[in-house]
């Protein structure tokens, strides 16, 4: 299977992943998480990309296609992988439709996850990430069981720094202007999905997963 998982920050695309990569077998690429992990170590990619993560704007094209090219060459993606927060603008998505062609590959489909604004605004503001092992938690939907530790690991627990409230609002604005129109790009090819994102994460896993599993 190849999946897209688009939607606005805090859709729960990073949730949805993490149960969609095991019920498929797929690798699970999140170019959000590559960037952060690039900025942590301070690769060159990292240094560029840091100051536009700041401030909730996209990374430029250029740069994030070439990572998620070299991401998707590796042999785990040969029969399938899952990409969330990849293609952001319809730039991305012509760029990662010409990789596919050379590889005789084709998609099988976008999932778009739709919240209302509020919940998405509740939902990032609580959201909580474990250093060590990446799980996420919410501090009132999904709380780990001691305050600021990993339930599976122990580790400590830390808010992203693209989560306060003015880079949020930045994000929205970006998603409503750079990556919804890439809702009528994935339309006009009969590829979209969309997918009531509210309700429990279980309730809408199932949603999706029924989707996929009837195409
Ligand atoms: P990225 O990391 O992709 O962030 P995002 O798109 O803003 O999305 P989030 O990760 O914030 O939200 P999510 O949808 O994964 O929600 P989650 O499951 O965590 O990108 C970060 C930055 O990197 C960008 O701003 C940009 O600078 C750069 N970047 C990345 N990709 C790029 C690209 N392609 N091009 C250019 N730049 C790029 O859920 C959120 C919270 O809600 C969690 O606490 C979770 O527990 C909770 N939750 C989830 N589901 C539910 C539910 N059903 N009910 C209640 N709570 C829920
Ligand atoms: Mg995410």
């Amino acid at each position: 299977m190849r999946i897209i998982l688009v939607g606005p920050p805090g859709a729960g695309k990073g949730t949805q992943a993490q149960v969609l990569q095991q019920t498929f077998n797929i690798p699970h690429i999140s170019t959000g998480d590559l960037l952060r992990q690039a900025v942590r170590e301070e690769t060159a990619l990292g240094k560029q990309a840091r100051s536009y993560m700041d401030k909730g704007e996209l990374v430029p094209d250029e740069l994030v296609t070439a990572m998620v090219a070299e991401r998707l060459q590796r042999p785990d993606c040969a029969s399938g992988f899952l990409l969330d927060g990849f293609p952001r603008t319809i730039a991305q998505a012509e760029a990662l439709a010409v990789e596919l062609a050379r590889s005789g590959k084709e998609l099988d489909g976008v999932i778009s996850i739709m919240v209302p604004r509020a919940d998405l605004i509740e939902r990032l503001s609580g959201r909580r990430v474990c250093r060590e092992c990446g799980a996420m938690y919410h501090e009132r939907f999904d709380p780990p069981k001691k305050a600021g530790i990993c339930d599976r690991c122990q580790g400590t627990l830390y808010q992203r720094s693209d989560d306060n409230a003015e880079t949020v609002s930045a994000r929205l604005s970006v998603y409503e202007r750079a990556t919804a129109p890439l809702l009528s790009y994935y339309r006009d090819r009969a590829l979209l999905y969309e997918i009531d994102g509210s309700g429990t994460p279980e309730e809408v896993s199932q949603r999706i997963t029924a989707t996929l599993k009837s195409v």
